[in-house]
């Protein structure tokens, strides 16, 4: 039998599911805890993956400057795990990122060995401030924490960004 697995931008009714996806992963402290009002907030953030039209994995992206974004809240649900929807998933935000002129993506993560055979590289928390002195250092787990950062320079980010059209376009005499 075929299946269809597709990855997708979020979008409102998606919130419930993600939160639902999350919740046992953020209470064994392997991703950030979200409640729905979060996965609201930031639902542009999100993209989906859904595997024969269920929601079946999540990941979120964050862009914190010029240079980089950090990939956040990647979970496929266990059923689903093994059919390359994780890998999906990265590849999808790394897409994106990329055409939005963002060279650099990281992850803090206990799966070191999926992100390596990503194409990542494990690199010093140190190197990454924006992360370490903006969210860590409000971690409970900020002076222990066991976390890997990884990162992936991404090759075909073009060395000026896509041309973004207008929204609105006025033409005034
Ligand atoms: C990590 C996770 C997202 C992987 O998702 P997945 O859909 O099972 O991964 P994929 O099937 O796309 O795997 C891609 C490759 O990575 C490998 N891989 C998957 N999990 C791995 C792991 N924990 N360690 C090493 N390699 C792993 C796969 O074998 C596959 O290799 P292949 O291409 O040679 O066959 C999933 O296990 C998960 O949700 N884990 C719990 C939450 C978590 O740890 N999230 C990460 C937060 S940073």
């Amino acid at each position: 039998m075929t299946h269809r697995i597709s990855i997708r931008n979020a979008i409102a009714s998606d919130v419930p599911h993600i939160y639902t996806l999350l919740i046992p992963f953020a209470d064994k402290d392997i991703i950030l805890q979200r409640d729905e009002d979060n996965i609201f907030q930031h639902l542009q953030e999100f993209l989906v993956a859904e595997y024969d039209g269920k929601i079946a994995g999540v990941i979120c992206v964050h862009i914190y400057g010029k240079n980089l974004a950090e990939l956040r809240s990647l979970v496929v649900d266990p059923a689903y795990q093994k059919h390359g929807i994780g890998r999906l998933l990265v590849e999808g935000c790394e897409q994106w990122v990329a055409e939005l002129g963002v060279a650099k993506v990281f992850a803090l993560t206990y799966v070191t060995g999926f992100f390596i055979k990503l194409g990542y590289r494990i690199v010093s928390k140190e190197s990454l401030p924006q992360k370490v002195w903006t969210v860590c250092v409000h971690c409970a787990r900020f002076a222990d924490c066991d976390e890997v950062a990884v990162e992936k320079v991404l090759a075909d980010v073009p060395i000026q960004p896509m041309t973004i059209l207008p929204i609105i376009e006025l033409e005034q005499e």
